[in-house]
C-alpha cells in the first residue's frame, strides 16, 4: 500500500547539495558592457534598469565593477559617434569598442569578448549591408557574401585591439568560416570564437536594441535570423559553425528556447552559451517592480534552467547581482 521509492528521502537540506545536478557561479557567467561614443558620462538605459551607457573614459571603471563582483568575463557592444550604410565604425582602429578593448585589456584582467555585427553601426540599422532596394522591397535585405568581409575585419580589428575572443552575430551564412581564416592570416590564432550559432529572429531583443540603437529602420531580421518555429534548423547551423571552427555555440535568446540549448548540449562536444537576452531581463525586472514576482529568486531560476538545459556559459545582464549573491 504504502510507496517503497520516496523521492522526498533525497529532498533534506543535508542531501539536497550532495544529489544536486546543475549548479551556477560567478564563473560561467558573462557581462555585457555597453561603450557610446556620443556622451561623455554615464547614461542609465531605461529598459534595462541597472545598466548604462558608458563613455570610453568610463569603460576600464565599469569593467572593474563587473569584476570586483567576481564575475571575470565581459562582452563588449557599441554605440559609435555616426553611423553609415556600410557600417564603417564597427571595424575602424579608432572605433568605440576598439578603443575600449585597447584599455580594458591593457589595464584588468578580465577576459574581453568582442559582439561582431555591424547592426549598431549602419544607418539603415541591418546586420549587414544591403540590397540597393531594401527599403521599398521587403523580399531584399542584407548581401551575404559583401558582408563577410566587413565582419571579418571587424573581428581582426577587435583582436588586434586585445581582445580574447570574437562573437559573430549577424547570421552571415559563412560568417565564421570567413572569419576564422581572417584571424589566422593576421596572426591572432589564439583568438577564440564564439557563435551566435543559433540566434532566433526574436521579440524579446527590444530593449537592446532601444539601448544599443539597433533597431532596423525599416523592416526587419527575419531573411537572415533564424525562425522561432524551427528546432531542427537549429542543428544545422550548429554544424556549419562547429565545422567552419567555432569554439564556443551558442544560443540566443535563452529561456524560450531550452530545447534548443539541450538538443545542442547533445549532439556537440563544444562548450555551449545561452544568451538571456535583453527581454528576459526586462520582463522579470518589470513584474518585480510592480511586486509580482521575486527578482533575485526569478533571475537564479532563470539562470539555472539554463545551465540545467546544458548550457556551460551564460552571457546575462544579471551576471553583477548574481554573482554578488553567489
Ligand atoms: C547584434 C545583437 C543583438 C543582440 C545581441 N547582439 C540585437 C539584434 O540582433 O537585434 C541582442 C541582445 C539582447 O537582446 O540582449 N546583432
Amino acid at each position: 500500500m504504502y510507496p517503497t521509492d520516496r523521492p522526498r528521502r533525497l529532498r533534506s537540506d543535508g542531501i539536497r547539495p550532495l544529489v544536486s545536478e546543475s549548479s551556477l557561479s560567478a564563473s560561467d557567467l558573462v557581462a555585457p558592457v555597453f561603450v557610446d561614443a556620443t556622451t561623455d558620462e554615464r547614461v542609465p538605459i531605461e529598459s534595462m534598469p541597472g545598466h548604462e551607457r558608458v563613455p570610453v573614459e568610463e569603460a576600464v571603471a565599469r569593467v572593474e565593477e563587473v569584476r570586483d563582483t567576481g564575475v571575470e568575463a565581459v562582452i563588449l557592444f557599441g554605440i559609435p559617434e555616426t553611423k553609415d550604410p556600410e557600417g564603417t565604425r564597427a571595424y575602424a582602429a579608432d572605433g568605440v569598442v576598439q578603443r575600449a578593448i585597447r584599455r580594458i585589456s591593457e589595464s584588468t584582467d578580465a577576459y574581453v569578448i568582442g559582439d561582431v555585427c555591424l547592426c549598431e553601426y549602419t544607418d539603415h540599422g541591418h546586420c549587414g549591408v544591403i540590397e540597393e532596394d531594401a527599403e521599398t522591397d521587403p523580399t531584399l535585405t542584407v548581401r551575404n557574401d559583401e558582408t563577410l568581409e566587413l565582419l571579418a575585419e571587424t573581428a581582426v580589428s577587435q583582436a588586434d585591439a586585445g581582445a580574447d575572443m570574437v562573437a559573430p552575430s549577424a547570421m552571415a551564412d559563412g560568417q565564421v568560416g570567413a572569419i576564422r581564416s581572417a584571424l589566422d592570416d593576421a596572426g591572432h590564432e589564439d583568438v577564440a570564437l564564439m557563435s551566435y550559432a543559433a540566434k532566433y529572429e526574436s521579440a524579446f531583443y527590444g530593449p537592446f536594441r532601444d539601448a544599443a540603437d539597433g533597431a532596423p529602420a525599416f523592416g526587419d531580421r527575419r531573411h537572415y535570423q533564424m525562425d522561432p518555429a524551427n528546432r531542427r534548423e537549429a542543428l544545422r547551423e550548429a554544424r556549419l559553425d562547429a565545422e567552419a571552427g567555432a569554439d564556443v555555440l551558442m544560443v540566443k535568446p535563452g529561456l524560450p528556447y531550452l530545447d534548443v540549448v539541450s538538443d545542442l548540449r547533445r549532439e556537440f562536444d563544444r562548450p555551449i552559451a545561452a544568451y538571456n537576452v535583453s527581454g528576459e531581463y526586462a520582463m522579470l525586472h518589470a513584474a518585480a517592480e510592480k511586486g509580482w514576482l521575486d527578482l533575485e529568486a526569478v533571475a537564479y531560476e532563470s539562470l539555472l534552467s539554463l545551465k540545467r538545459a546544458g548550457a556551460d556559459l551564460i552571457v546575462t545582464y544579471f551576471a553583477e547581482d548574481l554573482a554578488d549573491r553567489l
